[in-house]
């Protein structure tokens, strides 16, 4: 459960934007609901390397937060997130070009993705102090790579870094379900916890401040949501701790009605999915975040067994009945979902 910076603010993202939604996550009554993750997704690298390899950022974006920091150093950001009681995550791509060179917004750029540097950059992030990385596939699926391969060397680049550290970077794989992941994620690397995305973007982002043809066009329907879950469901590969990924959620972003927030919310939730809030949160509605922290359907999404749910009647179309075991024997959680 969290937050990540991709559906509203695309590559623009900055230090100053992170910074405004981890603050708003740890005031608004969703840390204390247990969302815990603020997750920069794409856009806060740019591809550029030092002559040992060493990741380098703008100093612009990721300047200094507190005295004795330097401009251009990444745990910079993720101090200022460990000092909310939050937990910081960042993002990379599996092959050697990342998702940067087919841009959302702004010029596109090369080399944004870790191939040819696991064991560096993934010892990296856990130095600069992040506790997540969700790794990408642009370049992987560009260079034609197999994702159990890929994703298995990055596994054991993570566990290397873990152990240096002594911190836990939790792994999210994001190869948009293009290889089967619900076959080989769930036991890469022997973690005791993954998650694999399953599709492709719920949508494309929407991002409030960017004023162009292109984005002023962008509403989010009821397909987007429908696609996505049913794009997820792979029961048979989930349970306690490995998790199909649903997407990041796009409740209470445009278009977004409160009845279809609320459908969102169960079916994410019926799921248990993770729950990764994709919008600006300094502008959600007292609704949505009712509905976000709403503690019966948290207690569903938490249950330990973490099933999903299958298809248990449709009596009438397109009225649709979920139901899922839950770890209370005999207990069942049930969705009625009216699409
Ligand atoms: C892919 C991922 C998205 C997001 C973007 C960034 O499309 O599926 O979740 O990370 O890349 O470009």
């Amino acid at each position: 459960m969290g937050w990540n910076s991709w559906n509203s603010f695309a590559n623009i993202v900055n230090s100053q934007i992170v910074q405004q939604q981890a603050q708003t996550l740890a005031s608004n009554g969703m840390k204390k609901a247990g969302y815990e993750y603020v997750v920069i997704d794409e856009g806060w690298w740019l591809g550029e390397r030092d002559a040992e390899g060493n990741i380098l950022v703008n100093a612009k974006q990721w300047p200094a937060i507190q005295p004795g920091q330097k401009d251009g150093d990444m745990a910079n950001i993720a101090a200022y997130i460990h000092s909310l009681g939050l937990k910081a995550g960042i993002y990379t791509d599996a092959g050697q070009d990342g998702c940067s060179m087919y841009p959302d917004s702004g010029p596109k750029y090369m080399s944004t993705g870790s191939e040819g540097h696991y064991d560096q950059d993934f010892l990296q992030f856990s130095k600069w102090g992040f506790d997540y990385v969700k790794v990408d596939w642009c370049g992987g699926a560009k260079d034609k790579r197999s994702g159990a391969v890929q994703y298995a060397l990055i596994a054991h680049a993570i566990q290397k870094a873990e152990k240096t550290t002594g911190r836990k970077l939790y792994f999210s794989i994001c190869e948009w379900g293009s290889q089967n992941p619900w076959f080989w994620a769930p036991g890469v690397g022997e973690n005791d916890s993954t998650i694999w995305r399953t599709g492709g973007d719920i949508i494309p982002p929407v991002v409030e401040s960017l004023h162009d043809a292109e984005h002023d066009k962008r509403v989010i329907t009821s397909g987007n949501v429908l696609e996505s879950f049913e794009a997820g469901l792979h029961p048979e590969a989930q349970h306690t701790g490995y998790f199909n990924d649903l997407d990041m959620m796009v409740m209470g972003m445009r278009g977004m009605t409160d009845a279809l927030d609320r459908t969102h919310m169960g079916l994410w939730v019926i799921s248990s999915a993770p729950l990764m809030v994709g919008a600006d949160l300094t502008r959600l509605s007292p609704a949505t975040l009712s509905l976000l922290t709403n503690q019966e359907a948290l207690a569903i999404h938490n249950d330990p067994y973490g099933l999903q749910p299958i298809k248990a009647d449709e009596p009438t179309p397109g009225i649709q009945v979920w139901a899922k075991p839950m770890a209370i024997a005999g207990r069942r959680a049930v969705a009625i979902l009216n699409r």
